[in-house]
Protein backbone atom coordinates (compact mmCIF):
# COMPACT_ATOMS: atom_id res chain seq x y z
CA UNK A 1 0.00 0.00 0.00
CA UNK A 2 2.65 2.62 0.67
CA UNK A 3 4.23 2.25 -2.86
CA UNK A 4 1.17 3.43 -4.12
CA UNK A 5 1.63 7.81 -4.15
CA UNK A 6 -1.61 9.74 -3.50
CA UNK A 7 -3.34 11.42 -6.18
CA UNK A 8 -5.25 14.66 -5.89
CA UNK A 9 -7.18 15.88 -8.89
CA UNK A 10 -8.75 19.40 -9.40
CA UNK A 11 -11.58 19.02 -11.30
CA UNK A 12 -12.33 22.99 -11.91
CA UNK A 13 -15.53 21.37 -14.63
CA UNK A 14 -16.84 24.32 -16.77
CA UNK A 15 -15.76 26.86 -14.33
CA UNK A 16 -12.93 30.16 -14.01
CA UNK A 17 -12.35 32.35 -16.58
CA UNK A 18 -9.10 34.41 -17.81
CA UNK A 19 -8.96 35.99 -14.63
CA UNK A 20 -9.72 33.67 -12.00
CA UNK A 21 -8.25 30.19 -13.24
CA UNK A 22 -5.03 32.21 -13.84
CA UNK A 23 -5.32 33.34 -10.07
CA UNK A 24 -6.20 29.86 -8.74
CA UNK A 25 -3.45 27.80 -10.15
CA UNK A 26 -0.69 30.56 -8.76
CA UNK A 27 -2.26 29.98 -5.20
CA UNK A 28 -2.29 25.95 -5.98
CA UNK A 29 0.57 25.85 -7.13
CA UNK A 30 2.25 27.43 -4.10
CA UNK A 31 -0.08 25.76 -1.33
CA UNK A 32 0.95 22.52 -2.64
CA UNK A 33 4.43 22.93 -1.83
CA UNK A 34 3.82 21.76 1.81
CA UNK A 35 2.21 18.59 0.11
CA UNK A 36 5.25 16.81 -0.44
CA UNK A 37 4.85 13.26 -1.79
CA UNK A 38 1.41 14.01 -3.34
CA UNK A 39 0.75 14.04 -7.25
CA UNK A 40 -1.42 16.97 -7.87
CA UNK A 41 -2.97 17.83 -11.17
CA UNK A 42 -5.19 20.60 -12.25
CA UNK A 43 -8.45 20.31 -14.97
CA UNK A 44 -8.98 23.46 -16.35
CA UNK A 45 -11.41 23.91 -19.03
CA UNK A 46 -9.66 23.12 -22.80
CA UNK A 47 -9.37 27.06 -23.94
CA UNK A 48 -7.40 27.51 -20.48
CA UNK A 49 -4.76 24.90 -20.75
CA UNK A 50 -2.06 26.66 -22.03
CA UNK A 51 -2.33 29.54 -19.94
CA UNK A 52 -2.47 27.56 -17.37
CA UNK A 53 0.53 25.49 -18.55
CA UNK A 54 2.55 28.33 -18.71
CA UNK A 55 2.23 29.77 -15.54
CA UNK A 56 3.26 26.12 -14.45
CA UNK A 57 6.56 26.56 -16.68
CA UNK A 58 7.06 29.44 -15.24
CA UNK A 59 7.03 28.75 -11.59
CA UNK A 60 8.97 25.08 -12.71
CA UNK A 61 6.02 23.96 -10.52
CA UNK A 62 5.65 20.02 -10.07
CA UNK A 63 1.39 20.74 -10.41
CA UNK A 64 0.29 18.29 -13.42
CA UNK A 65 -1.70 19.71 -16.05
CA UNK A 66 -4.86 17.47 -16.74
CA UNK A 67 -8.12 17.63 -19.29
CA UNK A 68 -11.74 16.61 -18.65
CA UNK A 69 -12.28 15.08 -21.62
CA UNK A 70 -11.31 13.71 -25.03
CA UNK A 71 -12.30 12.52 -28.56
CA UNK A 72 -12.36 8.58 -28.70
CA UNK A 73 -11.10 9.84 -32.52
CA UNK A 74 -7.53 10.36 -33.57
CA UNK A 75 -8.45 13.04 -35.64
CA UNK A 76 -10.85 14.61 -38.58
CA UNK A 77 -14.37 15.53 -39.37
CA UNK A 78 -15.96 15.49 -35.49
CA UNK A 79 -17.32 18.94 -35.13
CA UNK A 80 -16.67 20.54 -31.46
CA UNK A 81 -14.42 17.56 -30.13
CA UNK A 82 -10.98 17.55 -29.10
CA UNK A 83 -8.31 15.06 -29.81
CA UNK A 84 -5.64 13.31 -27.70
CA UNK A 85 -2.85 14.36 -29.92
CA UNK A 86 -4.12 18.06 -29.71
CA UNK A 87 -4.27 17.63 -25.77
CA UNK A 88 -0.46 16.26 -25.92
CA UNK A 89 0.25 20.05 -27.93
CA UNK A 90 -0.73 21.78 -25.01
CA UNK A 91 1.11 19.62 -22.77
CA UNK A 92 -1.88 17.28 -21.02
CA UNK A 93 -0.44 15.11 -19.13
CA UNK A 94 -3.49 13.18 -17.68
CA UNK A 95 -7.13 12.81 -18.88
CA UNK A 96 -10.50 12.38 -17.34
CA UNK A 97 -12.46 9.62 -18.66
CA UNK A 98 -16.22 8.74 -18.29
CA UNK A 99 -17.19 11.23 -15.71
CA UNK A 100 -20.39 11.06 -14.11
CA UNK A 101 -21.35 14.20 -16.14
CA UNK A 102 -19.78 13.26 -19.21
CA UNK A 103 -22.16 9.70 -18.53
CA UNK A 104 -25.18 11.11 -17.13
CA UNK A 105 -25.73 14.27 -18.60
CA UNK A 106 -24.14 13.94 -21.92
CA UNK A 107 -25.32 10.63 -22.34
CA UNK A 108 -21.70 8.68 -22.81
CA UNK A 109 -22.49 5.15 -22.87
CA UNK A 110 -19.63 2.55 -21.29
CA UNK A 111 -18.66 1.27 -24.97
CA UNK A 112 -17.38 4.71 -25.78
CA UNK A 113 -15.58 5.22 -22.61
CA UNK A 114 -13.95 2.29 -23.64
CA UNK A 115 -12.69 3.57 -27.08
CA UNK A 116 -11.64 6.88 -24.86
CA UNK A 117 -9.63 5.31 -22.36
CA UNK A 118 -7.81 3.35 -25.38
CA UNK A 119 -7.18 6.27 -27.15
CA UNK A 120 -5.63 7.87 -24.11
CA UNK A 121 -3.60 5.25 -22.74
CA UNK A 122 -2.24 3.92 -26.06
CA UNK A 123 -1.01 7.31 -26.41
CA UNK A 124 0.80 7.34 -23.28
CA UNK A 125 -1.14 9.94 -21.16
CA UNK A 126 -2.51 8.87 -17.75
CA UNK A 127 -5.62 8.34 -17.64
CA UNK A 128 -8.16 8.76 -14.51
CA UNK A 129 -11.55 6.70 -15.21
CA UNK A 130 -14.72 7.65 -13.48
CA UNK A 131 -17.03 5.07 -12.16
CA UNK A 132 -19.78 5.47 -9.80
CA UNK A 133 -23.55 4.48 -8.79
CA UNK A 134 -26.79 6.20 -9.37
CA UNK A 135 -28.30 7.27 -5.82
CA UNK A 136 -31.31 4.37 -6.99
CA UNK A 137 -28.34 2.11 -7.79
CA UNK A 138 -27.28 2.54 -4.47
CA UNK A 139 -30.75 1.83 -2.55
CA UNK A 140 -31.02 -0.90 -4.61
CA UNK A 141 -27.71 -2.17 -3.01
CA UNK A 142 -26.06 -2.60 -6.62
CA UNK A 143 -23.25 -0.34 -6.29
CA UNK A 144 -20.67 -2.85 -6.60
CA UNK A 145 -22.86 -4.91 -9.93
CA UNK A 146 -22.30 -1.12 -11.28
CA UNK A 147 -19.20 -0.15 -10.65
CA UNK A 148 -18.17 -3.76 -11.92
CA UNK A 149 -20.09 -3.44 -15.33
CA UNK A 150 -18.60 0.03 -16.09
CA UNK A 151 -15.05 -1.16 -15.00
CA UNK A 152 -14.98 -4.28 -17.30
CA UNK A 153 -16.89 -2.30 -19.78
CA UNK A 154 -14.16 0.48 -19.94
CA UNK A 155 -10.93 -1.72 -19.43
CA UNK A 156 -11.99 -4.00 -22.53
CA UNK A 157 -8.73 -4.64 -24.55
CA UNK A 158 -6.68 -2.95 -22.36
CA UNK A 159 -3.98 -4.95 -21.85
CA UNK A 160 -1.95 -4.81 -18.31
CA UNK A 161 0.99 -2.98 -19.47
CA UNK A 162 -1.31 -0.48 -19.97
CA UNK A 163 -3.15 -0.39 -17.00
CA UNK A 164 0.14 1.18 -15.29
CA UNK A 165 -1.38 4.68 -16.31
CA UNK A 166 -4.59 4.08 -15.33
CA UNK A 167 -6.34 5.71 -12.09
CA UNK A 168 -9.53 4.82 -11.23
CA UNK A 169 -11.79 7.30 -9.23
CA UNK A 170 -14.81 5.97 -7.59
CA UNK A 171 -17.42 8.90 -7.55
CA UNK A 172 -20.95 7.84 -6.81
CA UNK A 173 -23.21 10.24 -8.35
CA UNK A 174 -25.50 11.46 -5.93
CA UNK A 175 -22.09 12.26 -3.95
CA UNK A 176 -21.16 14.46 -6.43
CA UNK A 177 -21.79 18.32 -5.66
CA UNK A 178 -24.73 17.69 -3.40
CA UNK A 179 -22.68 17.83 0.01
CA UNK A 180 -23.52 14.16 0.40
CA UNK A 181 -20.33 12.30 0.98
CA UNK A 182 -19.80 8.23 1.25
CA UNK A 183 -19.27 7.15 4.93
CA UNK A 184 -15.31 6.52 4.98
CA UNK A 185 -16.49 2.51 5.03
CA UNK A 186 -19.10 2.90 2.43
CA UNK A 187 -16.16 4.16 0.47
CA UNK A 188 -13.42 1.61 1.36
CA UNK A 189 -15.60 -0.97 0.83
CA UNK A 190 -16.12 0.24 -2.90
CA UNK A 191 -12.80 0.64 -3.40
CA UNK A 192 -11.60 -2.61 -2.38
CA UNK A 193 -14.27 -4.33 -4.39
CA UNK A 194 -12.90 -2.29 -7.22
CA UNK A 195 -9.24 -3.58 -6.32
CA UNK A 196 -10.50 -7.43 -6.47
CA UNK A 197 -12.16 -7.06 -9.55
CA UNK A 198 -8.75 -5.68 -11.03
CA UNK A 199 -7.20 -8.23 -9.09
CA UNK A 200 -9.13 -10.88 -10.98
CA UNK A 201 -9.41 -9.40 -14.31
CA UNK A 202 -5.18 -8.97 -14.32
CA UNK A 203 -3.08 -9.68 -11.33
CA UNK A 204 -2.86 -9.24 -7.77
CA UNK A 205 0.38 -7.15 -8.44
CA UNK A 206 -1.78 -5.34 -11.16
CA UNK A 207 -4.20 -4.48 -8.10
CA UNK A 208 -2.10 -3.57 -5.65
CA UNK A 209 -0.03 -0.77 -7.53
CA UNK A 210 -3.53 0.54 -8.98
CA UNK A 211 -4.30 4.29 -7.72
CA UNK A 212 -8.20 4.61 -6.60
CA UNK A 213 -9.29 7.63 -5.72
CA UNK A 214 -12.46 8.84 -4.07
CA UNK A 215 -15.08 12.07 -6.01
CA UNK A 216 -18.07 13.14 -4.05
CA UNK A 217 -17.95 16.31 -1.79
CA UNK A 218 -14.49 15.88 -0.57
CA UNK A 219 -13.82 19.05 1.73
CA UNK A 220 -11.37 19.52 4.03
CA UNK A 221 -12.98 18.03 7.07
CA UNK A 222 -14.06 14.79 5.56
CA UNK A 223 -10.69 14.27 3.61
CA UNK A 224 -8.55 13.01 6.60
CA UNK A 225 -10.84 10.03 7.08
CA UNK A 226 -11.69 9.37 3.65
CA UNK A 227 -8.07 8.91 2.90
CA UNK A 228 -6.72 7.12 5.57
CA UNK A 229 -8.76 4.13 4.41
CA UNK A 230 -6.07 1.61 3.11
CA UNK A 231 -7.46 1.57 -0.54
CA UNK A 232 -8.22 5.21 -0.67
CA UNK A 233 -5.31 6.75 -2.65
CA UNK A 234 -6.51 10.09 -2.58
CA UNK A 235 -9.49 12.45 -4.45
CA UNK A 236 -11.07 13.59 -7.16
CA UNK A 237 -12.02 16.88 -6.15
CA UNK A 238 -14.63 19.29 -7.58
CA UNK A 239 -16.50 22.22 -5.70
CA UNK A 240 -13.68 22.54 -3.24
CA UNK A 241 -10.96 22.73 -5.70
CA UNK A 242 -11.91 25.84 -6.91
CA UNK A 243 -11.47 27.10 -3.26
CA UNK A 244 -7.12 27.59 -3.19
CA UNK A 245 -7.25 27.13 0.54
CA UNK A 246 -9.85 24.38 0.15
CA UNK A 247 -7.69 22.16 -1.78
CA UNK A 248 -4.78 22.71 -0.66
CA UNK A 249 -5.97 21.64 2.72
CA UNK A 250 -7.43 18.66 1.02
CA UNK A 251 -3.82 17.52 -0.79
CA UNK A 252 -2.06 18.26 2.69
CA UNK A 253 -4.54 15.69 4.21
CA UNK A 254 -3.68 13.11 1.49
CA UNK A 255 0.22 13.80 2.15
CA UNK A 256 -0.37 13.51 5.47
CA UNK A 257 -2.76 10.05 5.69
CA UNK A 258 0.01 8.67 3.29
CA UNK A 259 2.46 9.11 5.84
CA UNK A 260 0.67 8.18 8.58
CA UNK A 261 0.07 4.44 6.35
CA UNK A 262 3.22 3.80 6.33
CA UNK A 263 4.16 4.20 9.73
CA UNK A 264 1.40 2.18 10.72
CA UNK A 265 3.28 -0.26 8.49
CA UNK A 266 5.50 0.21 10.52
CA UNK A 267 8.36 1.66 7.98
P1 LIG B 1 -17.72 17.68 -5.97
O1 LIG B 1 -16.43 17.63 -5.20
O2 LIG B 1 -18.17 19.07 -6.28
O3 LIG B 1 -18.78 16.84 -5.33
O4 LIG B 1 -17.41 17.02 -7.41
C1 LIG B 1 -16.80 15.79 -7.46
C2 LIG B 1 -16.44 15.53 -8.87
O5 LIG B 1 -17.29 15.34 -9.71
C3 LIG B 1 -15.02 15.53 -9.23
O6 LIG B 1 -14.81 15.07 -10.50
Amino acid sequence: MSTRKPFVGGNWKMNTNRSTGPDLVRAVADGVLAAEGVEVCVFPPFPYLLTIRSILRDRGSSLRLGAQDCCHQRDGAYTGEVSLDMLKDCGVQAVLVGHSERRHVMGEKDELINKKLRRVLEGSIEAILCVGETLEEREAGHQDIVNARQIKTALAEIPASLVERLIIAYEPVWAIGTGKTATPQDAQEAHQHIRELVGRTYSPDVAEKLRIIYGGSVKPDNAPDLFMQPDIDGGLIGGASLKSADFVAICKAAAEAASAKRSREGE
